[in-house]
């Protein structure tokens, strides 16, 4: 049993508050200030960059020894032994699946799959042109109304519907909202294919011909779904999180999650990669763009370089970056003039000591871009996608604080600021 505490002691002569420390299984402690509140004490953490929101057993983050873990299983095991709903399944029960668990896991996520019908007229009410995260947002909340009884969250049997039929219907609302943006009729999912191979099959199937999906490729995909998968109290997540503790339904809280995920700051890091590639054109313009990223002066920085939190490397970065090359290899693009860039991008910012001494190496968006656009994924897709593989991550995050016996509604204190209280002047009294 740890008995550690800290004092705080006050220059104003309040009496101290001693409070308790409390140990995590891995990483730092954290000092439990909830006593604080009754003692007419707030603290300030704008940004919550040393504030735990929760207590969470699902995914754990080190970024000095870019470790990435998920119920105790590092993301490099799961990447290369395990397949995205085996991770699933983890993240929302804990444990790895058994065969005969895993069977019946994947059953009801591929009997789940089909959109309502009236879902169709969902979609036909936004623009042709609408972003694809726009009509995800919208169509994951419009869910709601199809399936009122998800709203008796503290039901655990109608938490686990509510979960599958996220995990299942959220791959078809993101190839839709693709088919949508390009005019084309809407695939419906296939019970027979495995979720990255059917999500493949909707993006890029049409009724006038047969596709068949390579299977490397869906296996990259499948891959690189589980790196996005879970990443600890990050914004989206915890917009989840808060959205939840309110009682909403999953699909509202889901849709804010996406909501969350959509700022360039979050999910949009991949499509600003690709951006910058393009804008490179040819590896002679590297010499000129890396001196602009070190130029204090200009405020251009190298995307998918760096991370708030790995300061060694992102560990999803380096299995990335080996699909990236599975997959270039396998459909015969290593030539492909964008890859040579970035290789080249990656190849002389690493070795440049600017990049060394800041410990920016490349992120899990570096590659995920140039992955995307190899298997036919338009860039505005590229933040949608990372909202189909993070949903798993939304579910489980939702269901475990739901599961809490002692859970309450995130409801964060402020400093106030602005003016004292003070006396009404009416229209005809105030200075012009
Ligand atoms: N290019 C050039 N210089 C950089 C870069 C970069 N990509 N990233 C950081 N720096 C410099 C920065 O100028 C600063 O220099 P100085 O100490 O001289 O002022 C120093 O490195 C530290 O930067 P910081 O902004 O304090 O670091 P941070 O931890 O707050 O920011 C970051 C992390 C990811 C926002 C930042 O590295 C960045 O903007 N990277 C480019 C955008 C990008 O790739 N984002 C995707 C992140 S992965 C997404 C995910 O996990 O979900």
């Amino acid at each position: 049993m740890n008995n550690k505490t800290v004092t705080l002691n006050f220059s104003d002569g309040r009496p101290s508050i001693e409070l308790p420390v409390l140990d995590s299984t891995m990483g730092n402690p954290v000092i439990d200030i909830r006593a604080l509140a009754s003692q007419g004490i707030y603290t300030l953490d704008a940004g919550f960059t040393a504030t735990a929101s929760c207590e969470s057993g699902i995914s754990f983050i080190d970024g000095d020894q870019g470790l990435l873990s998920h119920r105790g299983y590092s993301i490099e095991d799961l990447a290369y032994k395990a397949d995205f709903l085996e991770v699933c399944y983890l993240l929302i029960y804990g444990e790895l699946p058994t065969l005969e668990q895993k069977s019946v896991f994947v059953d009801s996520i591929r009997h789940h799959s089909m959109l309502h019908d009236q879902i169709n007229n969902v979609f036909r009410g936004f623009r042709r042109d609408a972003h694809p995260m726009a009509l995800m947002i919208g169509v994951t909340g419009a869910m709601a109304a199809f399936y009122p009884e998800a709203q008796d969250v503290f039901d655990p049997k109608i938490r686990d519907l509510a979960a599958h039929r996220l995990l299942a219907k959220v791959p078809t609302v993101t190839a839709w909202a693709h088919k949508y943006n390009k005019g084309e009729p809407f695939v419906y999912p296939q019970h027979s294919m495995g979720y990255a191979e059917n999500f493949l099959h909707m993006m890029h199937a049409t009724p006038c011909e047969k596709y068949e999906v390579n299977p490397v490729l869906a296996r990259a995909l499948d891959r690189i779904f589980i790196l996005h998968a879970d990443h600890e109290q990050n914004a989206s997540t915890s917009t989840v999180r808060l959205a939840g503790s309110t009682g909403a339904t999953p699909f509202a809280c889901i849709a804010a999650g996406m909501a969350s995920l959509w700022g360039p700051l979050h999910g949009g890091a991949n499509e600003a990669v690709l951006k910058m590639l393009e804008e490179i054109g040819d590896v002679s313009n590297i010499p000129e763009i890396i001196k602009r990223a070190k130029d204090k002066t200009n405020p251009f920085r190298l995307m998918g370089f760096g991370h708030r939190i790995y300061k060694n490397f992102d560990p999803r970065a380096k299995v990335i970056r080996e699909t990236a090359h599975e997959v270039l290899n396998e459909l015969d693009m290593n030539d492909d003039p964008l890859f040579r860039v970035a290789m080249e991008l990656e190849r002389i910012a690493l070795e440049d000591e600017y990049f060394i001494e800041k410990k920016l190496y490349p992120n899990v968006d570096f590659y995920s871009g140039i992955v995307f656009r190899a298997l036919g994924i338009p860039p505005s897709m590229f933040t949608p996608m990372f909202a189909l593989a993070r949903t798993a991550g939304w579910v489980a995050q939702w269901a475990e604080m739901l599961s809490e016996p002692t859970i309450k509604i995130g409801r964060p204190r402020q400093r106030y600021i602005g003016p004292q209280l003070r006396e009404f002047v009416p229209i005809d009294k105030r200075g012009s």
